[in-house]
């Protein structure tokens, strides 16, 4: 049951998050809930057609196809949903509301998440734009190959795996950590993935514990970048995790990117984390310098963006 009090709202987001942060702070001024809010940010950023790692027009994989992730979760219950490799739906980050508001589930990836979506009367649009089209062909131009040079498995490494950074892939996503006004805090994270990515790669945006984590009594964490570095360390449950066991915010964040560290990325490879403790502070991380996190609460006129420590 909640008490009366009326906390200052607090949204957490990475840099890409302005339009959704702004959508949810009106909702949480008007007294709505974290999830509803998180849930709400995520799908103006999905809607976003100049965001081209989340959602409508996401970068495709090596087919061409889009293939969306999404999670939240509630900080309150400890119930969360996702779902993976969405193709031809929009909003799935709603898709993965459903998932953890209607079934016994937390996780549905590709037909059983578009069937899911068709049950929910959703119809299915394509999700590509001649833009994001454009930009996925002129990767395979820039590298003088087309999808017959190789088999995938090859191709998969040289269009994702640069030998120069200045040649990195784009690996977006969207978190967001959000506290309402009674104390209950939600997280929500949505991307297309690494783009040119295998078909039916999953990356730790849908992995409760990887990619989002986030608990009422200890804290909320979730990452952008290469989701496969954080699978390996289970990043966002860490940072949380780290909290729990006593140690403040900035310690908790600095030893999650000692933990990535150690998995010695490949060029081109990092990690960015965005954190918040259940009364608020907040922190941004990132395995790369020059990086940055947005934040917005009850008293501000509009988002703010702070530095994220880094351990570069
Ligand atoms: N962080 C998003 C991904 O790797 O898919």
């Amino acid at each position: 049951m909640h008490t009366n009090t009326h906390l200052n709202p607090v949204i957490i987001a990475s840099e890409n998050g302005r339009g959704g942060a702004i959508a949810a702070m009106e909702l949480l001024r008007r007294g709505g809930s974290a999830i509803d809010a998180a849930e709400l940010a995520a799908r103006v950023t999905e809607d976003d057609p100049a965001e081209h790692s989340v959602g409508f027009s996401g970068l495709p994989n090596l087919l061409g196809e889009v293939e969306l992730d999404a999670s939240l979760m509630n900080g309150r219950s400890l119930e969360t949903g996702a779902v993976a490799g969405v193709q031809n739906y929009a909003n799935v980050i709603s898709l993965a509301r459903a998932v953890m508001d209607q079934l016994p589930h937390v996780l549905l990836v590709g037909q059983g998440a578009e069937r899911l979506a068709a049950e929910l009367g959703q119809q299915p649009a394509d999700q590509r734009t001649l833009e994001s089209l454009d930009r996925w062909r002129a990767r395979f131009a820039e590298q003088g190959m087309d999808l017959s040079s190789m088999e995938l498995r090859h191709l998969v490494t040289r269009l994702t795996m640069p030998l120069h950074l200045e040649d990195r892939v784009p690996h977006g996503t969207v978190n967001y950590l959000v506290r309402d006004t009674h104390g209950d805090l939600a997280s929500a994270v949505s991307t297309s993935g690494l783009a040119w990515k295998y078909p039916g790669r999953v990356g730790d945006s849908p992995i409760i514990g990887a990619g989002n984590y986030c608990d009422n009594r200890y804290g909320a964490a979730a990452c952008t970048g290469s989701g496969e570095l954080a699978i390996r360390v289970s990043t966002a449950r860490s940072l949380v995790l780290y909290m729990k066991m006593g140690m403040r915010l900035a310690e908790a964040g600095r030893e999650c990117l000692a933990e990535i560290e150690q998995l010695k990325p490949r060029t081109g490879q990092y990690m960015n984390i965005v954190a918040m403790t259940p009364d608020g502070q907040h922190s941004g991380f990132s395995t790369v310098p020059n990086k940055h996190y947005l934040y917005f609460t009850g008293e501000m006129a509009e988002p703010a963006l702070g530095e994220r420590v880094t351990s570069g």
